[in-house]
């Protein structure tokens, strides 16, 4: 696929208004993405499970305007902080979607997850409205729904890289790897090889720390570029991918353990290491992974913990051992949780239209 074929190369017959309703979820990735190229490439490929329950859902509203605005909501209150990121989405998507300049656009947001819980809601929320957006074409360019698709998780990651993965469950690739067919440096491909282990996973979250990050993430992707274990990362993460492909086709799980945990530590490794240096764990990020592997090692529950750029911990398991993991959770865990605080979710499937009307 060539970036042009994205193009929507006609602008008649667009209705004069409408009404689209998308939920998209977030995801967490296991071999992770750190470090980017203009605009929006990964400088290496990456693997997530899609979540079911920490979603967006994203209502938009669009009606023809001579001099179209940007209204955004977020859980029913009007929202400006957000608003430059649109306009520069909006702009970013132009050439692929030129009819989006012709509407006023209402977007009305809401996540699944509790506002300010320090779970990034960029994959979900990009993932939702660039949904929205590719809708309004889709009918109307006789777009086949692996069409529709590609093109909604290609316009997702000019918003956030991350995003363009939560279009499929249960897991997606992104990134160019020779060991992934079809995989690209321009939107996700679905993984549909794993064993069967992974359809309901469980991921639960622990809140460590609801706050907003001191560096984002797009500042740490900036400072991979002249990081100086950066070409190392890249070859690291692209034998991780590799590696990970047979791990989640056997379902070996102490060898997916071990491998999801390095990522982990070394996405923040990378943090630590970089010029200027930085820390996004915190002190009971820390005590929950000791916490984890002590009981790993003490009991072989299968587990594992994973971070994206953050402190909270994700920890991942098999459905089977959901009660005696979550009664481990409330036992030993969420007094290192702010409010004690943890989100159980799992796997998902992706995506969900909710609703469509055109006039
Ligand atoms: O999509 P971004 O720019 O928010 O970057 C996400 C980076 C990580 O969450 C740390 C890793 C990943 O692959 O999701």
């Amino acid at each position: 696929m060539n970036t042009s074929d994205f193009k929507c190369k006609s602008t008649i017959n667009f209705p004069n208004e409408g009404e689209i309703t998308w939920e998209s979820p977030s995801n967490i990735a296991l071999i992770k993405y750190w470090g980017k190229k203009p605009v929006q490439i990964p400088t290496n490929p990456s693997i997530s499970l899609t979540l079911n329950d920490c979603s967006t859902t994203t209502k938009l509203r669009f009606k023809r305007a001579d001099s179209p605005k940007i209204n955004l909501s977020l859980g029913g209150v009007e929202n400006t902080s957000f608003l430059k990121k649109i306009h520069a989405f909006i702009d970013r998507i132009e050439p692929y979607c030129p009819f989006i300049k012709n509407y006023s656009l209402f977007i009305e947001t809401e996540n699944t997850f509790p506002h300010s819980s320090g779970i990034a809601s960029s994959a979900s929320g990009f993932s939702a409205l660039a949904l929205c957006i590719v809708s309004i074409e889709k009918d109307l360019m006789n777009y086949s729904d692996d069409f529709f698709f590609q093109k909604a998780s290609f316009i997702s990651r000019l918003g956030s890289g991350s995003a363009c993965r939560s279009l499929y469950g249960p897991i997606a690739v992104w990134g160019n790897h020779s060991c992934y067919k079809n995989s690209n440096d321009e939107y996700a491909v679905p993984f549909y090889d794993a064993h069967e282990i992974f359809n309901n996973y469980q991921d639960t979250i622990l809140i460590v720390d609801k706050g907003k990050k001191q560096v984002s993430s797009s500042v740490g992707h900036q400072l991979m570029n002249d990081h100086p274990f950066a070409d190392s990362r890249f070859k690291q993460a692209n034998q991780n991918i590799e590696k990970i492909k047979n791990i989640l086709i056997e379902g070996n799980l102490p060898a997916f353990n071990e491998l999801v945990e390095k990522e982990a530590l070394s996405l923040h490794a990378m943090m630590m290491t970089s010029n200027p240096y930085f820390m996004l764990f915190k002190a009971n990020t820390i005590n929950i992974i000791n916490k984890v592997w002590d009981k790993r090692n003490s009991s072989s529950l299968p587990m594992s913990i994973t971070l994206d750029a953050g402190a909270n911990v994700h920890l991942l398991y098999p459905e089977k051992y959901k009660n005696e993991i979550t009664g481990f959770i409330r036992e030993e865990l969420i007094g290192y949780c702010e409010n004690q605080q943890y989100i159980c979710d799992k796997v998902g499937n992706g995506p969900l239209m909710k609703k469509e009307h055109y006039a």
